[in-house]
């Protein structure tokens, strides 16, 4: 499908405009299907613990998908992310090489992926440099992440790592020129930073011939999973089920989780959120309908939909845990895959740096 078919690109507005940067997704989609070539994929989590269900659903295995459809896919570990709000713990080390037997198990292939960590990358650190110089502070402080931190910081101040974030990842992004950047909403504003930041760029420095390319988001249309609590599923949470986990705690987790004192298992999402959540994993996990799990649990009540659940689940990442047990059991490996990584991006990084010291005047 040519470019010029694609929908408008969503224009920066409060309220964010996600229908229409939904529909521009599938469209993106098919361009991908079309000609997967001409995609750069970035994307990828803080290394702040194990790698959950939610990660798997949300995020994980559409990197797979657009890896297996031949668009090259960078996934960056950003350490430097974890220190905005707290100190390098020493778990780093472990909990990144954690990260990578994660990947691996879900089946990114570091033959054709690149799995880096970006503190490694000095290069791509570099561009924050003049990427700051191309956005106000009140641009920055608009972002609604940054926003909430402000708000919530609760009395600890925000750190200038943590408001300057968003621009670190508009240099994650832009120093290996990639194109498309999977995020979930509430990530939109981020990408559209990062849009501002290479056309700004571009418009000083190289008006005639734009060297940045302004990346677009692919929403994801994966349904937000819960934690075990109802609440929002997250690593500090103590609320997710890890790849990671045994199947003895899986299913410990499970009967654990919240319910309510409804009888009849439904799907209904808003007045159930709970409930909903858990028939909605089971039903990813079985690749069916939530109705229809919902409706063969029925009367069962939730400790037969916890019982089915955790058989669903647990069947579902057999092959995932089998082989994370497999690379894990090699930190060897996990390292030289996380080497290699680095090493292809360190040499696309400092071809952008290179490019960008030309075009600012700042080669001697
Ligand atoms: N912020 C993302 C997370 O919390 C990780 C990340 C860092 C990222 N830089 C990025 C994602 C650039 C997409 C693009 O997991």
């Amino acid at each position: 499908m040519p470019a010029s078919t694609l929908p408008a690109r969503p224009v920066p507005a409060e309220p964010f405009p996600v229908e229409l940067a939904r529909r521009r997704s599938a469209a993106l989609d098919a361009a991908i299907r079309e000609d997967p070539g001409r995609f750069r994929v970035l994307t990828g989590d803080r290394p702040t613990g194990p790698l959950h269900v939610g990660h798997l659903f949300g995020t994980l295995l559409n990197r797979v998908r657009l890896q297996d459809l031949g668009v090259g896919v960078m996934v960056l570990i950003a350490d430097y992310q974890t220190i905005t709000d707290r100190d390098a713990p020493e778990s780093l080390p472990s909990d990144v090489l954690g990260q990578v037997a994660d990947y691996l198990a879900v089946g990114i292939d570091p033959g054709r992926a690149a799995i880096f960590a970006h503190s490694q990358i000095e290069a791509l650190n570099q561009l924050l440099i003049p990427f700051l110089s191309l956005v106000s502070v009140a641009e920055v402080g608009r972002n609604p992440t940054v926003k909430e931190e402000f708000g919530t910081a609760g009395g600890s101040p925000m750190s200038a790592l943590m408001f300057t974030y968003p621009v670190h990842q508009a240099a994650d992004i832009l120093f290996c020129h990639a194109n498309l950047v999977p995020v979930g909403k509430d990530q939109l504003p981020h990408v559209e930073l990062t849009r501002t930041i290479a056309r700004r760029f571009n418009e000083r420095y190289c008006p005639a011939e734009p060297y940045f390319t302004a990346p677009d988001a692919l929403l994801s249309d994966a349904p937000l999973l819960l934690g075990t609590d109802g609440q929002k599923m997250s690593k500090s949470r103590n609320n997710a089920i890890a790849l990671a986990a045994s199947e003895d705690e899986t299913a410990r987790l499970i009967r654990g989780a919240r319910t309510d004192a409804q009888r009849t298992i439904t799907y209904e999402p808003q007045s159930r959120p709970a409930v909903s959540n858990l028939v909605q994993l089971a039903a990813l996990c079985l690749e069916t309908a939530p109705e229809q799990v919902a409706a063969g649990v029925g009367d069962g009540g939730a400790a037969a939909l916890k019982r089915l659940l955790a058989e669903a689940l647990n069947e579902r990442l057999r092959p995932i845990r089998a082989r994370r047990r497999e690379v894990a059991a090699d930190p060897g490996y996990l390292r030289q895959v996380l080497a290699d990584g680095n090493e292809r991006a360190r040499a696309l990084a400092a071809q952008t740096l290179s490019d960008v010291r030309a075009l600012m005047h700042t080669s001697y």
